[in-house]
């Protein structure tokens, strides 16, 4: 059966560049993006890997842990490790799977025959330190993820995990929120001492509470 939103991520053991995890324990309390690329010493790949580790800051920060992961064997991994440091100027840190027998592809679905029968197509799965599954994102294996999207995703999760807000559209950090329907104007008045804007009943935009 497919995943859905909410779901538990699958757990497994598999092989990595870091040596053998188990993907919970691993995960431990943090948040993780676990995502698949075709295979290594591809260019799109290449350029995705580099732009993650030079992410890693920014990742750290919201204590998400990335892990890579293609079908090709953990030799490939390390030896293509030195081209992305040398083409793209930032070596990953994270981890990167070895998946050879498509194990945790095919527990992910991350194998779309009708596109690819052999490697992975690109996914993106955000997982929460309860291990539910927050996002996914399925992109062709011609199309470069965004990472920045990824990473804005990320910080709308745990905002309005915290607080019964949603982000609009395009919404990025320090920009106004909505407060939720479900949220009468007198709770609001509790709730959101900024104060807030009201376009429409449903439509009320407030400053970002945990600025
Ligand atoms: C790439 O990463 O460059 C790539 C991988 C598979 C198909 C097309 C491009």
């Amino acid at each position: 059966m497919s995943l859905r939103l909410g779901d538990t991520a699958p757990d497994f053991t598999a092989e990595t560049t870091q040596g053998p995890i188990k993907f919970h324990d691993w995960i431990g309390d943090q948040w993780a993006v676990l995502f698949s690329h075709p295979r290594d010493y591809t260019p799109v790949c290449t350029t995705e890997l580099g732009y993650v580790a030079r992410l890693q800051g920014e990742f750290d920060k919201r204590k998400v842990k990335c892990i890579g992961l293609s079908i090709d064997p953990v030799d490939s991994h390390k030896g293509w490790m030195a081209d992305i440091k040398e083409t793209q100027g930032h070596e990953p840190k994270f981890p990167i799977i070895a998946d050879p027998d498509r194990k945790v592809a095919n527990l992910y679905g991350m194998m779309h025959p009708a596109h690819d029968e052999v490697y992975t197509v690109r996914t993106v799965f955000v997982i929460d330190p309860k291990k539910k599954i927050r996002l996914m994102i399925t992109y062709p294996q011609t199309t470069g993820r965004n990472f920045d999207e990824i990473l804005r995703v990320i910080d709308s999760l745990q905002l309005t995990d915290g607080y019964r807000v949603a982000t609009p559209v395009n919404w990025k950090q320090g920009e106004d929120v909505i407060i939720v329907p479900a949220v009468t104007d007198e709770e609001a008045k509790a709730k959101f001492p900024k104060g807030w804007k009201t376009l429409k009943p449903y439509l009320r935009l407030t400053p970002q509470p945990n600025k």
